[in-house]
């Protein structure tokens, strides 16, 4: 038996579990993943401020998001393609945070679709969209998903053009996708992986299936979908959207604080300060760099969710502190899914809070209310202005291979 204690752990058993083309999918970044890097190096940067002898005896992670209570300030964020970590990912992943009491976002790009989260589900959970260029498809998924319960829309809104993955095209992750002798062999020494998936509800896109004319499998819904991507998408649509949603509006992929003001007075009820995990633009700044000014900017007129690089209880602390409401995590439970599925997620989203729990005691703090930028060590401000140099990551196995 493996010891797991942390996401770090989740992340390594992950890769040895799930065929690489898979694993990589997840854990890559766009381009040169210098995005990538910062959303951690600039995490790590900041340091908080150890304080002793406060009584912090009645801590508690409760909180609200919009006016949703939930047990910690954590929402697990919308990951395409989650089915493909383990056989119904999308419905164990959901589960999962039912089980903890946080929200969970079902991706319109998911394996399972938004009715087989209901079924399997009771409490509502959040959707969210890709707005395309069939603006009739965005129209009758919103419909689809009004009437699966879910109370909360997350509009994305930084994927008007696809950034490119150098790993996804190494591994034949393309549109169409490529089968290769080399993943053929990679899946054949996964087998319970290979099971989960043979038994899982769904092997293609869960909400386009059956749903768009004429494309049934994997391939002809890719391709779709690669043409569907809108590069005309602007704020009036946020508007006509804001008229057909009766719903919570997250409005997610900010990180400019002039937009997250166009974000609020468009009428959103929160937005998530995000780089899409450094899977677009490559040499946007980390998100939590980009976090402080984003809050300044629109102050109490709008909620301010964020993502991007957290993998510890330590993060979601740096976040909170720095303005963030609560945070969208997406590779933490990737892995923790793919590493042991339904309770690989349940432990992901365990040690982020025992965590959060450990640091808000040594930082002196009881409540959730209570964090801010007074539980930052002098370092922080100096770590937000000027973000330590990236460290360079570990290099991928193939590098060798495919080194020009
Ligand atoms: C494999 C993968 C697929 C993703 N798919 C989507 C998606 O379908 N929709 C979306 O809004 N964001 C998507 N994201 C971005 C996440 O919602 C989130 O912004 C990001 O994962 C946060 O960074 P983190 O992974 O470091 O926590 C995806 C991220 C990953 C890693």
């Amino acid at each position: 038996m493996t010891t797991v204690t942390c996401i770090a752990d989740l992340r390594a058993l992950a890769r040895r579990r799930v065929p690489r083309a898979f694993f990589d999918y997840a854990d890559s970044g766009s381009y040169q993943e210098e995005t990538l890097r910062a959303n951690r190096s600039d995490l790590e940067a900041i340091k908080l401020r150890q304080r002793v002898l406060v009584d912090v005896s009645t801590r508690s992670l409760a909180t609200t998001i919009m006016g949703q209570k939930v047990a910690a300030p954590l929402i697990l964020a919308p990951v395409g393609l989650t089915g493909m970590q383990h056989g119904d990912g999308e419905i164990l992943a959901a589960q999962a945070a039912e089980e903890a009491g946080i929200p969970y976002t079902l991706s319109t790009m998911s394996i399972c679709s938004i009715e087989d989260v209901a079924a399997e589900t009771r409490t509502p959970f959040w959707f969210q969209l890709y707005v395309i260029k069939d603006r009739s498809f965005s129209k009758d998924i919103l419909e689809r998903a009004l009437a699966a319960r879910c109370n909360t829309l997350v509009l994305t809104v930084d994927l008007q053009v696809l950034g490119q993955r150098h790993r996804d095209i190494r591994n034949g992750m393309t549109v169409p996708p490529e089968i290769r002798i080399r993943n053929i062999i990679d899946i054949a020494s996964k087998p319970a992986w290979a099971f989960s998936i043979l038994k899982g509800k769904r092997k293609t896109f869960g909400n386009l299936a059956g749903h768009v004319k004429g494309m049934e499998n994997v391939n002809q819904l890719a391709q779709w979908t690669a043409q569907q991507f809108d590069p005309a998408l602007s704020w009036k649509d946020v508007e006509w959207i804001k008229k057909i949603w009766p719903g919570k509006l997250v409005i997610k992929g900010i990180l400019d604080p002039e937009d997250a003001k166009t974000a609020a007075k468009l009428g959103a009820d929160a937005i998530v300060v995000s780089n899409h995990g450094g899977r677009q633009l490559d040499g946007a700044p980390s998100s939590i760099s980009a976090l402080p000014k984003v809050a300044d900017a629109v102050g109490n007129d709008v909620e301010v969710l964020f993502d991007g690089g957290i993998r510890t209880g330590a993060d979601i602390l740096r976040a909170l502190a720095l303005g963030a409401r609560a945070c969208m995590i997406g590779r933490a439970y990737v892995y923790g899914l793919g590493a042991m599925g339904k309770v690989g997620v349940a432990k992901a989203i365990e040690f982020l809070e025992k965590e959060l729990d450990v640091a808000m005691a040594l930082t002196g703090t009881n409540y959730i209310a209570e964090i801010g930028h007074h539980i930052l060590a002098d370092t922080a401000g100096i770590a937000a202005a000027a973000p330590a140099p990236a460290k360079k990551p570990s290099a991928p196995r193939t590098r060798k291979k495919t080194a020009e």
